[in-house]
């Protein structure tokens, strides 16, 4: 299956109730860790939150962008605690990523809460490429 197919799946999955076995068949790699699926339903939230987010900042809607970036930031412990498949020995790495993403979310949840819809806009751009960021060396 291609990726964007398989991250298809499991959007549909998480939306349907998630009973789909993600992990072990689609990946075909074991996850003995509830961690670590703990850690692969974050990220198509993540990509859903991200989509309304950038709608929200196009309509001047100030609230959802606060009430949808408080989603990540609660999952910010989570991510901080997983370990990726790839580069594992830069642990180190990835928590400072993951700290630096969790700033900006949170910057974006602050400005959002103020008004500050540029301000917003630009924290939330920032924590885009460390989405990107964190992929490039993480992500297999
Ligand atoms: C601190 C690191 C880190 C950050 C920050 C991060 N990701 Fe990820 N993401 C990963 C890793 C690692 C994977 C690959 C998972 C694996 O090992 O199979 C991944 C996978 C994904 C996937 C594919 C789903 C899957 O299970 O394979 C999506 C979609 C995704 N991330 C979206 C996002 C979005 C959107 C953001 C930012 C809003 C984000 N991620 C931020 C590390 C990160």
């Amino acid at each position: 299956m291609k990726r964007t197919t398989l991250l298809a799946a499991c959007i549909l999955a998480l939306i349907h109730g998630g009973a789909f076995a993600h992990g072990e068949e689609t990946h075909g790699k074991k996850h003995q860790d509830a961690q670590m699926d703990k850690f692969h339903k974050m990220m198509p939230m993540y990509a859903q939150v991200q989509a309304k987010i950038n709608g929200a900042l196009e309509r001047k809607d100030a609230a959802t962008v606060e009430a949808e970036s408080e989603k990540i930031l609660t999952t910010i412990p989570d991510l901080k605690k997983s370990t990726p498949h790839k580069n594992l020995k830069k642990i180190g790495t990835f928590r400072e990523i993951a700290d630096a993403f969790s700033a900006e979310v949170s910057a974006t949840a602050a400005l959002a809460k103020k008004g500050d819809i540029a301000g917003a806009r630009t924290a939330f751009k920032d924590a885009g490429e460390r989405c990107n960021e964190c992929h490039a060396k993480f992500r297999d």
